[in-house]
């Protein structure tokens, strides 16, 4: 078990580029291997869920050439795959697991496909009950809600279908089977989530649009091959612009990170809190917004968090929280009940998390209120073996009087194997 031991610091100076963004490296190899010809892309994620997606590939019969931050993936066309000789093991990610099973629904070849403790935990029936109904031949644990599910590929009728949840996993998984579907697959969001799916697809010559909430993909594109940088992950970039705000004296500039609106609303929700932060706009990478981002420490206040921006900030709510315990007044998040099935209860744990360091905290069935303070104490806090949670209590750590310790702290590697460099970085 790792651990790291943190104490109070002053302040951040200096700039960094973030790791590529996770979700978009995993969504390269997949579009990049139904692609006709190499896909080269740089910036790539080095975290251990982006890994698990570019094996799963390699498995599948795709020769991926590269290591850490570049690859080159040699696209077989939508029907280039094949099955693989071993189940595929997608270990602590959720993108890997439901986006392969929509993909590999249509395949004329069968897939078991597993992962770690927690994500055999989480629920699959999202997508196994939509690709039923689309024809797909799946079976898992509980009726197919839990892995491993095995899929008997077979071919797929398009669907017109209302996500229950806002949820872009499900929505990809849906629009990478009716790749596999003859006609127009048809979705539609109760809030907008995250389109690096439609995006990608998009750039890649295949046909998706948007019509309102609805989303239309049509079967059977050839998808042409996309060479490009991964715009930086907003989601890691997160803590550091986290701490820079609360650190008084900080100021740090973060090079190319992807600003996609439906990714990075943690930028304006900080903003309203009263952060400072400058966004300067650069090039698109790959259909993706980028700019650079500078961040100077202010003073925030509470905010009440809910509705439509929740979605846009899914992946930030762990460090939204610790930016909360330094705010004034009391900072209240709801609709916010898809964190209890992320890779760990993300309301339980950021709640209990945070009444170590002594915030006062509370959890509600969708979300929670945290009631800020001028002063965190150090605390020993475990990372519930979820990423975010352990960089989140990092932080709070760096924040905090006295010694913190975070517990299990090798899960940071699932989406920013450097961020202990990173950090150590910024403070020199
Ligand atoms: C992701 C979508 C989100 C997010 C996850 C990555 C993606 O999950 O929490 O970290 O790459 O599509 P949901 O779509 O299930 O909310």
């Amino acid at each position: 078990m790792n651990t790291v031991t943190v104490r109070k610091k002053s302040y951040l100076k200096g700039e960094f580029t973030p790791p590529g963004d996770k979700s978009v490296s995993h969504r390269a190899v997949m579009l990049g291997s139904l692609a006709q010809g190499n896909t080269t892309v740089t910036n790539f994620c080095p975290g251990d869920d982006t890994l698990r997606t570019v094996n799963a590939f390699r498995s599948l019969g795709v020769i991926i050439e590269g290591t850490g931050t570049q690859y080159t993936i040699a696209g077989k066309g939508l029907h280039g795959l094949h099955e693989s000789s071993d189940v595929i093991d997608a270990g602590n990610s959720g993108t890997t697991a439901r986006l392969i099973t929509g993909l590999l629904s249509g395949q004329d070849f069968f897939t078991t496909i597993s992962g770690d403790g927690s994500l055999r935990s989480r629920p699959m029936r999202r997508v196994t009950k939509p690709l039923g109904e689309m024809g797909a031949k799946i079976d898992g644990r509980a009726k197919g809600d839990y892995l491993p599910l095995c899929i008997r590929g077979t071919l797929l009728s398009p669907l017109k279908y209302t996500l229950p949840v806002p949820s872009a996993q499900v929505k990809s998984a849906i629009l990478l089977a009716g790749l596999y579907a003859e006609g127009v697959t048809e979705i539609t969001e109760p809030l907008p989530s995250r389109d690096h799916t439609e995006r990608m697809l998009a750039a890649m010559g295949g046909s998706v649009e948007r019509h309102g909430a609805a989303i239309r993909v049509q079967g059977f594109p050839e998808l042409k091959p996309l060479s490009f940088r991964i715009p930086g992950d907003v989601s890691s970039a997160a803590f550091l612009i986290v701490a820079a705000t609360i650190l008084p004296g900080s100021e740090v500039t973060i090079r190319k990170v992807g600003t996609n609106p439906l990714r990075s609303g943690i930028l304006e929700v900080l903003q309203r809190m009263g952060a400072q932060i400058q966004i300067i706009p650069s090039a698109d990478e790959g259909g993706e917004p980028t700019a650079d981002i500078v961040v100077t420490s202010s003073s925030l206040k509470g905010v009440v968090i809910n509705g439509e921006v929740i979605p846009r900030i899914i992946d930030e709510i762990p460090i939204l929280a610790v930016a909360a315990a330094h705010a004034e007044g009391t900072t209240i998040i709801r609709d916010a009940k898809e964190l209890r099935v992320k890779e760990t209860d993300r309301i339980t744990a950021i709640v209990e998390g945070l009444k170590k360091f002594g915030v006062t905290a509370e959890e509600f069935d969708d979300g929670m209120a945290i009631t800020g303070q001028e002063n965190l104490s150090g605390a020993t806090v475990p990372s519930y073996g979820d990423h975010r949670i352990a960089m989140a209590f990092i932080i709070a750590g760096l924040t905090a009087s006295g010694e913190t310790t975070v517990q299990d702290t090798e899960v940071i590697g699932i989406s920013f194997p450097q961020f202990m460099e990173t950090v150590g970085s910024l403070f020199t």
